[in-house]
């Protein structure tokens, strides 16, 4: 299996109900093709796991790098993994501007750290390890 972590910026012009629209179709297409991960919104930036069979995943990103939805992508982390952090999710989604209040402390935490994420290192696994915190804090149930 395969992972790939990048970040972007919105298109000015790409709304909320627009992004809801591209997520549940993307959860159909992940559906079908084995995709799992985590698709993360914060002040207009975008912040994605996609995980899945490697030639899915590879082609998958070519069609997301050519998406005039969002510019300036920048890859964040490559990499082979064993299993899927989202086993659960054709494309978990947050938008932190939308977010309730029951868990504010942890997603406090998470809105320090994606902050940073512009300083993740292509070389460490921390970019990984943030999207558990994120599963965790966010989409495990407790
Ligand atoms: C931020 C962002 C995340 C996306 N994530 C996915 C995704 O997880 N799965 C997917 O199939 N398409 C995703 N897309 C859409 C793809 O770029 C592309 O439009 C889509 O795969 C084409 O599929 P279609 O031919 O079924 O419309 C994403 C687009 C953007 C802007």
């Amino acid at each position: 299996m395969y992972s790939i972590i990048y970040r972007s910026i919105a298109d000015p012009d790409f709304s909320t109900i627009d992004i809801y629209q591209m997520l549940s179709r993307s959860r159909d297409n992940n559906q079908e093709n084995g995709v799992t991960g985590c698709l993360l919104y914060h002040q207009n930036q975008f912040i994605q796991l996609l995980e899945g069979e490697k030639n899915v995943i590879t082609s998958l990103y070519e069609k997301i790098l050519k998406d005039s939805r969002h510019r300036n992508i920048a890859t964040i982390k490559e990499k082979q993994i064993n299993a899927p952090i989202f086993l659960d999710w054709s494309m978990a989604f947050h938008d932190f501007q939308q977010n309730g209040n029951a868990k504010h402390q942890k997603l406090k935490k998470i809105d320090q750290i994606f902050e940073q994420s512009s300083a993740f290192d292509k070389g460490s696994d921390m970019a990984l390890d943030f999207f558990k915190n994120v599963n965790d804090i966010l989409f495990t149930k407790n």
